[in-house]
């Protein structure tokens, strides 16, 4: 029997988040949204397509109205308005209307740009997730932010739009490259950290198994983390206040990810951008010492990053003054009280942050000093 989870919107059950280890029971879940009934389309990318795309297609053909695929080349670069323009004009050439349903097939790229379109697409038609990298399984498919890049603008432009399900064939996580697995791993971590003292001491005791994606752990890692975010959004559907806490580690992280041009991996930078912000938690005297050394080596196990080099301090401090985060000119900095809780701060100064930033940074010659 697959576990299942139900998220509410504005107080009222609105989609339910299902795991599972295969694909098995999707089409029974399509049912209950009456897709016999409706055409169906998986927009999936190039990568996700050669592995799932076909089983998956399979699964609906002769069911419903019509089942088609539209895929497009994976890649950040590709979660562009040109790429949604492609998936109208298909969306239109076979006749879709207002009752169909698009299923988002693959990882936070293919969710984004999937759910943008169907916010927009005649107004608004549903769209179900289909998460297939960890990232997305535990972050980006829950909680309907949607949006597409514009003009090397990150989500420049995007809508609030929730899915009707959400899908989890957690299975699909043991085709991910390392690299990918452990960037997605960085967002489980900024979970346990914000929310759950308790879920980060489990991390520490099943390190082993998540590092060798164990599925009875993997599951119930997922859920846990849905759990928590699940709780987050429910709250605060369109981030007034507290889903501005599931940003730990976002602030100086997306400026690293930018001053690196994107190189290093999202998860990389939160992982990064966490360890500064656990810095200056302790700097703040709300972390003890021996809690911000014991964060900041946490992200070793699982291959993440904690100090980068190729970056100007001064540069970092710039990029994320500019982030979106910022609220009358003061940036909302997510910082911990403790491990398990996080709270958004107004006062870091800008001294702080650069000395964050200076304690994060692997300088080449200090190295050889
Ligand atoms: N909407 C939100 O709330 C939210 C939250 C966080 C991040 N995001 C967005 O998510 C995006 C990043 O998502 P991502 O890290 O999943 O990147 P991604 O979608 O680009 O996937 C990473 C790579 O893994 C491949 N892939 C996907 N599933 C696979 C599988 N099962 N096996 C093998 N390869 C697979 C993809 O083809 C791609 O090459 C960013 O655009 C970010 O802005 C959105
Ligand atoms: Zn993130």
């Amino acid at each position: 029997m697959a576990q299942r989870l139900s998220v509410s919107y504005q107080k009222k059950p609105c989609y339910d988040i299902v795991f599972s280890t295969s694909f098995e029971g999707l089409w029974e879940e399509l049912q209950e949204l009456g897709a016999e009934g409706r055409r169906l389309c998986i927009v999936t990318d190039s990568n996700v397509d050669t592995l799932y795309g076909d089983a998956v297609l399979k699964l609906l053909e002769g069911k419903c109205l019509k089942a088609v695929k539209y895929v497009f080349p994976a890649g950040e670069e590709h979660k562009t308005l040109d790429t949604a323009k492609d998936v109208y004009t298909c969306l239109i050439r076979e006749g879709f209307d207002r009752k169909d349903l698009l299923i988002a097939l693959g990882g936070g790229v293919v969710g984004d740009l999937t759910g943008y379109v169907a916010a927009t697409y005649l107004r608004g038609i549903d769209f179900v997730q289909i998460p297939t990298t960890l990232l997305s399984q535990v972050d980006s498919s829950i909680g309907g932010k949607t949006g597409v890049d514009f003009d090397g603008y990150k989500n420049m432009v995007g809508a609030f739009k929730m899915p009707v399900l959400v899908y989890m064939n957690l299975s699909v996580l043991s085709s991910l490259e390392d690299r990918q697995y452990f960037s997605g791993f960085a967002e489980v971590m900024k979970s346990a950290l914000i929310k759950d003292a308790a879920f980060y001491e489990w991390l520490i005791e099943n390190m082993y198994e998540i590092c060798g994606r164990d599925m009875a752990v993997l599951e119930q890692m997922v859920m846990r983390c849905c759990g928590i975010k699940k709780l987050v959004v429910e709250k605060d559907p369109t981030e007034q206040g507290d889903r501005a806490l599931l940003n730990l580690g976002h602030t100086i992280g997306h400026a690293i990810e930018k001053a690196r041009n994107f190189e290093l991996y999202h998860g990389e930078c939160v992982a990064l951008g966490t360890v500064a912000a656990a810095y200056i938690s302790w700097k703040k005297e709300l972390l003890s010492m021996e809690e911000y050394y014991e964060i900041r080596d946490m992200f070793v196990p699982f291959y993440l990053p904690i100090s980068v080099d190729g970056i100007d301090p001064q540069e970092i401090l710039r990029l994320t003054k500019s982030d979106k985060k910022m609220s009358a000119g003061k940036i909302r900095f997510v910082l911990l009280k403790k491990i398990g809780k996080a709270f958004v701060d107004m006062t870091v100064t800008d001294e702080e942050i650069l000395a964050a930033i200076e304690e994060i940074h692997f300088n080449d010659e200090d190295a050889h000093a």
